[in-house]
């Protein structure tokens, strides 16, 4: 069973062909990285203009990497949300007009289960019933992942997302977006320990998540000292990094306990994190029997392959969308 899979929930116009939920056939990113930078951030409408320019040659691209014809398709999946509005309907009106034009069936994809099920493309995919962590620039959320199709939500972010954290982290220290990588790369040769930053607890929600507070302290101290340099500014980062990464493990191994869930994936953009990635191992090395599972890099970021896979089960399962099928910016899974 092959799937096309098509993204334009942000800032990545991707088309993706998956066989069986399993196997990459091909996994085309296009990404707006270099647009989006001289402004700090995603600009919603430039990113829609671009998805419209980029979408129709990433999906031919797909579909000759993967040496297939629209005719050898099963059906096409495509992110109808959440999302920036404009960016998702790009997506939406394409795959519509393209599955009328191929005669295949369609089906819509929530971003997060994506990025949930982007491990069964893993060498070692999981076995359910998983505990999912999706930290992204747009979401902290944790999931118990109980089937395909099946994702109870156990808690989320109160405010700022893990990955908006370091995206306006690393806009107040005057580095580059997006935050995240610059921050993980200069953190590298700094002490995580020299600057202490509030812990992101939540009142009352043992699984919830907040990091306006983190954000707000940092802009505090570059209030005080200004952005420093050198080998201040890679313990700043380092730091900061801490804060975010703690707040994240600690809660995730919180649920793994009280819902004694043996295995965890973690996903997203921020899941890229060598902090979190190595702050996670050692974790887990204290959990007898526990087992982590953070997807190649590639996988983690945006992509379309993790939407054919959730796509390819949603088909699976009956599921079917048409000329109905609308941009859902806000949909809860
Ligand atoms: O999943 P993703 O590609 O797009 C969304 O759905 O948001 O995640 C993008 C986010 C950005 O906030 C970016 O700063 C963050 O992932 N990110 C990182 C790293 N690489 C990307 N955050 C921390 N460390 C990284 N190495
Ligand atoms: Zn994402």
């Amino acid at each position: 069973m092959k799937v096309l899979g098509i993204e334009t929930s942000c800032d990545e116009t991707a088309a993706s062909v998956v066989e069986d939920g399993r196997r990459v056939l091909s996994d085309v990113v296009s990404t707006q990285i270099d647009i989006h930078r001289r402004w700090g951030g995603v600009v919603p409408e430039l990113a829609s203009r671009n998805h419209v320019v980029q979408l129709m040659p990433v999906v031919d691209e797909a579909l000759t990497r993967a040496g297939i014809a629209p005719g050898d398709l099963d059906g096409l999946a495509v992110t109808s949300g959440p999302g920036l509005v404009g960016a998702l309907l790009v997506g939406v009106q394409a795959a519509k007009a393209l599955a009328l034009a191929w005669g295949k069936p369609l089906v819509r994809v929530n971003h997060l289960e994506g990025h949930l099920v982007a491990a069964f493309l893993a060498e070692d995919p999981p076995e359910f019933p998983y505990l999912g962590l999706v930290v992204s620039g747009g979401h902290t959320s944790l999931y118990v992942a109980e089937g395909f199709g099946r994702y109870r939500l156990l808690g989320q972010t109160r405010d700022d997302a893990a990955g908006e954290a370091f995206d306006k982290g690393a806009k107040l220290l005057g580095l580059p977006y997006p935050g995240g990588i610059a921050i993980d790369h200069l953190a590298r040769e700094g002490d995580p320990r020299a600057i202490r930053f509030p812990k992101a607890n939540v009142k009352g929600g043992p699984l919830e998540f907040s990091f306006s507070g983190l954000k707000t302290a940092l802009l505090h101290h570059v209030k005080r000292h200004g952005v420093p340099q050198g080998r201040a500014l890679a313990d700043l980062c380092a730091s900061y990094q801490e804060a975010i990464v703690s707040a994240l493990v600690q809660k995730l191994f919180r649920a793994a306990r009280t819902l004694q869930l043996d295995r965890v994936v973690i996903s997203g953009g921020v899941a890229a994190n060598s902090r979190l990635r190595q702050a996670v191992a050692e974790r887990a090395a204290e959990y007898e029997g526990l087992k982590v599972l953070i997807p190649a890099v590639r996988l983690c970021t945006d992509n379309a392959a993790m939407i054919a896979v959730a796509g390819t089960h949603a088909l699976l399962r009956g599921e079917r969308d048409g000329g109905e099928l609308n941009a859902d910016p806000a949909w809860r899974l």
